[in-house]
């Protein structure tokens, strides 16, 4: 026999020992939420990015989307580092199960955040990040209360934080770093009564003191680093937080940090670039530190000896007031 038989046959004998293929259980996609799929690729200009979306395929199959296999509803719309100019189409607010909604890494995306995304009321999680969608953080974002994770970072957003965002009962990381957002952080944060764990705000333009109502949530990773924020943060700490990432650097906070207590999950503490004076407190010696930087500040006296504090290069510490002990020079 020819080595091609002996495949075919080989492959034959795989082929029958395969279980029934699963899709043939599968329900097709649903007709009007193909019919929406179209209007969003007309809409989008027909990119090649979609050159999968075909009537000769089911919907469900089609590249940049997920079916629930029993309902055959779109339940995840996935648009990911395309070549895609125009707007984000108000016709993805008729896809009614979606719960995962993704536009990332789209430079041509342009225009604001179409409200057809309030009729969405199943959606987990949207992302809307490294486009260059612009004007306000909308406050109906807020009626999507099933929100766990709302990603509107790396774009070109201006206008305030609205507070209204702090009403989704179920968010529990918000991200808006990376954007060109002014005015305050909203008091009511701190009122939440979800869980938010994940706060990204970095890389902003905001200003003013930090909520001290913000000390009520039990966050696990904050960056607020390179915007104005003022004021104090000793509320993010304490020994029973469970704050484990706290990125504060290239702020102008100012407040002494001697009487902070650091929580034991702490393990990434940047603090560089502000007017923090005090001493470092002798807790920090008991952490299992990665990441620590306090430099740039009007920090005094000398480093605590032990734990981690001798690891880091002096340039975690240069640039302070009279900061003396290894690993800068000794206190005189
Ligand atoms: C799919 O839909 C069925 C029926 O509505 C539901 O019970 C199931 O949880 C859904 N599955 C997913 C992954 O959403
Ligand atoms: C994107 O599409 C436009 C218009 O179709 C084309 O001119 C351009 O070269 C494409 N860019 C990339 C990076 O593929
Ligand atoms: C964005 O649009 C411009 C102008 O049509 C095109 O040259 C460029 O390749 C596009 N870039 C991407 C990443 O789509
Ligand atoms: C998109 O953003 C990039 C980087 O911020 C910028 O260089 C580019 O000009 C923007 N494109 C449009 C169409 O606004
Ligand atoms: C934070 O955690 C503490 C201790 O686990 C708990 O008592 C408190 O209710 C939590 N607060 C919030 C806002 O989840
Ligand atoms: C620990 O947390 C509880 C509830 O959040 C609070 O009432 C208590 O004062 C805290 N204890 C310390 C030592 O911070
Ligand atoms: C900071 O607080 C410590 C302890 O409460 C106190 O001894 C010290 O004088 C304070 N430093 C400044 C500069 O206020
Ligand atoms: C700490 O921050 C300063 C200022 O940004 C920087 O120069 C230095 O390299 C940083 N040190 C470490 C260990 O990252
Ligand atoms: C930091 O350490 C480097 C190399 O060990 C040394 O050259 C430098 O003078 C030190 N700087 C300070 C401020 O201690």
């Amino acid at each position: 026999m020819k080595p091609i038989f002996i495949m075919a046959i080989i492959s034959l004998l795989i082929f029958l020992s395969l279980p029934t293929p699963s899709f043939s259980l599968s329900q097709p996609c649903n007709k009007d939420d193909e019919k929406v799929l179209f209007q969003i690729k007309k809409s989008l200009g027909n990119p090649y990015h979609l050159a999968s979306w075909q009537k000769t395929l089911d919907c469900c199959h089609w590249y940049c989307l997920k079916c629930n296999k029993t309902t055959g509803r779109v339940i995840e719309l996935t648009i990911f580092s395309g070549n895609i100019s125009g707007q984000i189409p108000h016709e993805v607010g008729n896809l009614p199960y979606l719960q995962t909604l993704l536009f990332r890494k789209l430079t041509n995306l342009t225009g604001e955040i179409p409200s057809a995304i309030t009729k969405l009321t199943q959606l987990t999680s949207l992302r809307l990040s490294w486009t260059n969608l612009s004007g306000p953080v909308p406050s109906f974002l807020s009626q999507l209360t099933n929100l766990d994770f709302l990603d509107l970072s790396f774009n070109d957003l201006t206008g305030s934080i609205p507070p209204e965002l702090a009403t989704l009962p179920k968010l529990s990381g918000l991200r808006l770093d990376r954007n060109k957002l002014t005015g305050v952080i909203p008091e009511s944060f701190g009122m939440s009564t979800g869980n938010l764990q994940y706060l990204y705000l970095s890389h902003n333009q905001l200003t003013g003191d930090v909520p001290r109502s913000l000390g009520y949530l039990n966050f696990t990773w904050i960056d607020f680093s390179r915007n104005q924020l003022t004021g104090d943060l000793n509320m993010f700490f304490g020994a029973n937080k469970t704050i484990q990432i706290a990125d504060f650097s290239r702020n102008s906070f100012q407040f002494n940090l001697s009487e902070v207590e650091f929580p034991a999950s702490l393990m990434y503490l940047d603090l560089n670039h502000k007017k923090i004076y005090g001493s470092l407190p002798l807790t920090l010696t008991g952490l299992s530190l990665q990441y620590l930087n306090v430099s740039y500040n009007r920090l005094c006296g000398k480093i605590p000896q032990g734990g981690d504090l001798q690891k880091f290069d002096n340039t975690s510490y240069f640039h302070n007031r009279c900061l003396c002990g290894s690993p800068l020079p000794a206190c005189t």
